[in-house]
């Protein structure tokens, strides 16, 4: 790929305030937008809420008030940027159906990104935290048929599995356990930089958007297990984040934040297909050139490094959607019963081989007390439809209890649970009525 950054012109700062017509443009129509022009609008919304945030702490780090002036100007830019991406979300898009939409841009998302990954460690989380959001895509859509009647295919569009996986009361850690050893910043690829970046961006802002629409359904398991997912997610920010060597100064985390952005644009520019969107894309990768450009002076400026000897001179291609039904399938089936070993060494192991003093352990019995929410989802979807609801091919379906008896914890559950056998007399019972 030629595209250098480094090298285009971009838009000057002075030339990015638009007019309120502009900003807030006009949404997409929820009936006919693909699913991954969604899971790019989603996406690029939390990098945006990513730049702005970040710019905030910048600033509450910053002595120099020049550095300051023109932070404070590009910060107004993300901000406007993020208002034009949210807002193309039409208001008819029930607060379910944009849920499906964040977990189906987690689930492939992450896919992507542990296929492209060159450092084995990092592909490692990505994978591990994969089945977790997977298995919060199988819940919600649950919820969805239930609370709305929707059919999660509607959302998905038939390019993600919706299936069981490794049980969300299980994804409850000691959070300090979630922790995992930061990449050495002096010796890491710009790919591995910009794909946790982007990863962090989009796993904190499907944490936002369960802490500020969770609690508005009146129907209270349902808020519940918001508000479980949510814990969930405020650990894979934990994790993902973990990942960044806290040694990068701010300048050079400025640095990668533009150069996230500008990556994340242009792989979006590239695969849109609705034209009102890529022209979105467009726009806003010129912008975030200039923002680069603005970086990469600071940097040399207090560095007095080659900004390109942190970011490369070429564009990575951090979020490119497509079908991950293959690559998610195969990390379902061998690493469902993965865990956190809890060890110095920041390891995985299964859940065969943990500790009897394993730290969750005390987590999961005290959230689960008095159940689990994302348990009972599968007991009240059992009362509405017989079974809880699965879309996936035969092979994969076939072997959803095969995969809760290896993946679900045996010693600590919450009381509500549905267990392997459990599940086998509800699908046995189903089919035979169905006959
Ligand atoms: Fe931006
Ligand atoms: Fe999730
Ligand atoms: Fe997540
Ligand atoms: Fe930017």
């Amino acid at each position: 790929m030629t595209f250098n950054p480094y090298e285009e012109k971009g838009i000057a700062l002075e030339k990015q305030i638009r007019n309120w017509n502009d900003i807030t443009g006009s949404p997409f129509n929820k009936n006919d937008v693909d699913c991954y022009s969604r899971t790019r609008q989603i996406l690029m919304n939390g990098i945006e809420v990513e730049a702005w945030n970040f710019k905030h702490a910048f600033s509450r780090f910053c002595p120099d008030n020049d550095d300051c002036k023109i932070i404070a100007q590009s910060r107004r830019i993300e901000d406007e940027q993020q208002t034009t991406i949210n807002w193309l979300a039409p208001k008819d898009q029930s607060v379910l159906e944009t849920t499906l939409g964040y977990e189906q841009v987690a689930v492939d998302l992450t896919a992507w990104l542990a296929q492209n990954e060159p450092d084995e460690y990092v592909k490692e989380t990505f994978d591990f935290g994969l089945l977790e959001d997977f298995d919060h895509l199988y819940r919600y859509a649950q919820w969805a048929y239930m609370e709305e009647g929707i059919d999660p295919n509607y959302i998905v569009q038939g390019q993600t599995d919706i299936m069981l996986s490794r049980p969300t009361q299980n994804h409850h850690n000691d959070n300090a356990m979630r922790l995992r050893k930061p990449y050495d910043k002096d010796k890491t690829k710009p790919q591995t930089k910009i794909n946790i970046l982007t990863l962090v961006s989009g796993e904190q802002q499907t944490h936002n958007y369960y802490a500020e629409h969770g609690f508005s359904y009146g129907n209270n398991v349902l808020r519940k297990t918001y508000a479980e997912i949510k814990d969930v997610e405020e650990e894979h920010v934990t994790m993902y984040e973990s990942l960044i060597d806290p040694n990068e100064s701010i300048y050079e985390k400025l640095l990668l934040h533009e150069f996230c952005e500008v990556c994340n644009y242009y792989n979006c520019y590239i695969d849109e297909i609705d034209e009102k969107i890529k022209k979105i894309w467009e726009l806003f990768l010129n912008y975030e050139i200039e923002h680069l450009h603005i970086a990469a002076k600071m940097y040399k400026k207090y560095e007095k490094k080659d900004p390109e000897e942190i970011t490369g001179d070429k564009i990575i291609l951090p979020c490119r959607f497509m079908n991950q039904k293959e690559y998610v399938s195969k990390i379902l089936i061998n690493e469902i019963d993965k865990r956190m070993d809890g060890s110095e060494k920041m390891g995985y192991t299964t859940l065969d081989k943990l500790p009897d003093n394993w730290a969750s352990y005390d987590v999961q019995k005290k959230q689960g007390e008095k159940g689990a929410p994302s348990e009972n989802t599968t007991r009240i979807i059992t009362l509405h439809k017989g079974r809880d609801i699965i879309i996936a091919d035969k092979t994969l379906e076939d072997k959803e209890t095969e995969l809760l008896q290896k993946g679900l914890e045996k010693k600590v559950q919450a009381p509500d649970t549905v267990s392997a056998q459990e599940l086998e007399k509800i699908i046995a019972n189903y089919d035979s009525k169905m006959k």
